[in-house]
């Protein structure tokens, strides 16, 4: 069962969702939200409320779809000590995403982090320690999911997950997230499978 209020903006958000995979030549490139599919979102929302996840952090939010679907774990799993952090670089996205938390009712739950991915994860390293999150989900610039990986890795606690997006479809990612995989899983720190719903999530285990 998803928290009602929470559901209300996700269910608002999807039909823009679906407006923009089925006429996608007509939302210019820099608008588009590019959020996870409803699939995707209750994968994780399961995934989470079975390891008890209480502190997330998100680099990529857009509009706060994904990040709504984390929200309603959270609370699920605790009503004080929750807390998700997320990143994102586009002014339109936070002050959609900001609306859409507030609509929602976890404003106080979720912060949001605005500006460069990579500097920001170095602030959150200073700021929180190693060991902090219980997941961390990569869905920004593609090209640097492997750095996000090697400045997320030491955040995560032992038994919490890293989650990548893309790792499947669009196809003009497949080199890069070939990449991304092989340096994951040459890693011996960790366990990691890729989970082929929809455009693909990397599920990596922290050993
Ligand atoms: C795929 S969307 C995120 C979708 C979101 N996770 C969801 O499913 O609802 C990627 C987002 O990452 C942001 N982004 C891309 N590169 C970034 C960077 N280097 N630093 C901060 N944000 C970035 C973009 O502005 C965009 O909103």
């Amino acid at each position: 069962m998803i928290n009602e209020k929470i559901q209300n903006v996700l269910s608002r958000l999807e039909k823009d969702i679906d407006y923009e995979n089925n006429h996608r030549s007509e939302v210019p490139s820099e608008e588009r939200l590019n959020c996870i599919s409803k699939n995707i979102g209750m994968f994780y929302n399961i995934m989470l409320k079975s390891i008890n996840a209480k502190k997330i952090l998100e680099i990529g939010m857009s509009v706060g779809y994904s990040g709504l679907w984390f929200a309603d774990a959270v609370m699920s799993s605790t009503q004080s000590d929750g807390q998700i952090i997320t990143i994102d670089r586009e002014k339109f996205k936070i002050d959609q995403a900001t609306q859409n938390f507030d609509e929602a009712g976890v404003s106080s739950l979720i912060k949001i982090r605005e500006g460069e991915a990579r500097k920001i994860l170095h602030e959150i390293k200073e700021e929180f320690g190693e060991n902090y999150f219980d997941f961390i989900f990569i869905d920004a610039d593609k090209e640097s999911y492997i750095e996000y990986f090697d400045l997320c890795l030491p955040l995560v606690r032992k038994g919490g997950i890293i989650g990548a997006d893309n790792i499947l479809f669009p196809e003009r990612f497949n080199e890069m997230m070939t990449d991304y995989l092989s340096h994951v899983r040459s890693n011996p720190n960790v366990q990691s499978v890729t989970v082929p719903i929809d455009n693909g999530e990397e599920i990596t285990f922290k050993l």
